[in-house]
């Protein structure tokens, strides 16, 4: 038979939508993808006064060319964030084990490729993370050490690792709070207490006072015990004099579970004298997809963009790898993922056009 165009069978009542993405090919299934044909997210976020839309990336991803075709965009990503290899070890051993596997022994390497990557693509580059609980070494965690030593280790990787990428915005520490709002209780912790907190914030800033260095961490997003205890930190520090310039908003949601008070929990932040960021943002749902999951995920991302949208002091926003085929959502919640923007093909999906909404 003839093969006619899409406005023949359009005519005939046959087709009632070209549903493809711009430059995609069409879903594999039947379910809705992205309508929006703009140049980039990243060049919405500036017309919209934010520094950057960024993206969390990993080394190993780096060998698809099709994905790093949509990585180099510009226009799409101003921002990239190393996922893994700039953390103490990597999860995974893909990263000549990050950047300090044995004491005093630091390896640049993998964490270099993601900033030449922000470099050449003219992108920004967070650093990500110097203290966080997980990933460490066992030489860290088991090394029995005194106050005195363990202080020095925190100040010799913060400022040997902001040292060497300098001029960066810093998760400097990682994820400091128990959901109840308690202090984690991790080596750092049950060694030095919180003085941990302004040792590693110290140490990073002398490495590098062109350095922006933040607090980052999760269930922080809306108001509540941990949002409150994070505020009262900021407060010690500030009064004790330690810089603390930035507070991160981690936002690994649920469909349809995001925080009703995003905006008056960033105001209070802001009020406290300190700039936030949205660094990791995914919103996931339990597997298989629909089009109305797919549909509340869209109104999710808008939520969470026009919140940051709302309040002058929310600089940027990233989200946590932007493919379903590279999210970490699957491997750490069981029957949970599609928690990015595009699928797993690449395909933009509706929650893309949640984000050009949310601008
Ligand atoms: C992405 O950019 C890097 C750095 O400039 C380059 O080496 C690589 O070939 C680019 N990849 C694609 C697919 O454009
Ligand atoms: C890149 O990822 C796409 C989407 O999953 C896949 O179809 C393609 O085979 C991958 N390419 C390489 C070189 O791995």
């Amino acid at each position: 038979m003839t093969i006619k165009n899409a406005a023949f069978w359009t005519a005939l009542g046959w087709l009632t939508s070209v549903a493809a993405a711009p430059g995609s090919p069409s879903a594999a299934a039947s379910l809705p993808v992205s309508t929006s044909n703009v140049a980039g997210l990243h060049v919405l976020a500036k017309q919209a006064g934010k520094l950057y839309f960024g993206t969390a990336t990993d080394n190993p991803e780096l060998t698809n060319t099709s994905y790093t075709a949509i990585l180099n965009n510009s226009q799409m990503f101003g921002q990239i964030t190393a996922a893994n290899s700039m953390k103490w070890v990597s999860a995974t051993g893909l990263h000549l084990d990050a950047t300090e596997p044995q004491q005093g022994v630091f390896t640049f390497a993998a964490g270099d490729v993601i900033a030449n990557l922000a470099k050449q693509n003219g992108q920004l580059l967070r650093g990500h993370n110097c203290v966080w609980h997980n990933q460490l070494p066992s030489w860290v965690t088991a090394g029995n050490f005194n106050a005195a030593q363990l202080t020095q280790i925190i100040q010799t990787r913060c400022s040997t690792l902001v040292g060497h990428y300098k001029g960066q915005v810093w998760d400097v520490v990682n994820e400091p709070f128990n959901d109840d709002g308690t202090f984690r209780q991790d080596v750092f912790f049950n060694t030095l207490g919180q003085n941990y907190i302004a040792t590693a914030l110290n140490a990073a800033k002398a490495a590098d006072p062109n350095a922006k260095v933040y607090i980052n961490d999760f269930n922080i997003e809306g108001t509540g015990a941990k949002a409150t205890s994070m505020k009262n930190l900021i407060k010690s520090l500030k009064s004790q004099g330690v810089p603390i310039e930035g507070i991160g908003l981690q936002s690994h949601f649920i469909v349809g579970e995001v925080p009703t008070t995003l905006v008056q929990n960033m105001q209070e932040f802001a009020a406290l004298g300190v700039e936030i960021a949205i660094t990791e943002l995914d919103v996931r749902m339990t597997l298989p997809e629909t089009a109305a999951l797919l549909a509340q995920q869209k109104k999710d991302y808008e939520t969470v963009i026009a919140a940051c949208q709302a309040v002058p002091q929310c600089v940027g926003i990233t989200v946590w790898d932007f493919t379903d085929k590279f999210s970490w959502v699957p491997g750490t919640f069981a029957g949970q993922g599609a928690a990015c923007p595009w699928d797993e093909n690449f395909v933009r999906k509706p929650a893309f056009d949640g984000i050009v909404a949310g601008f």
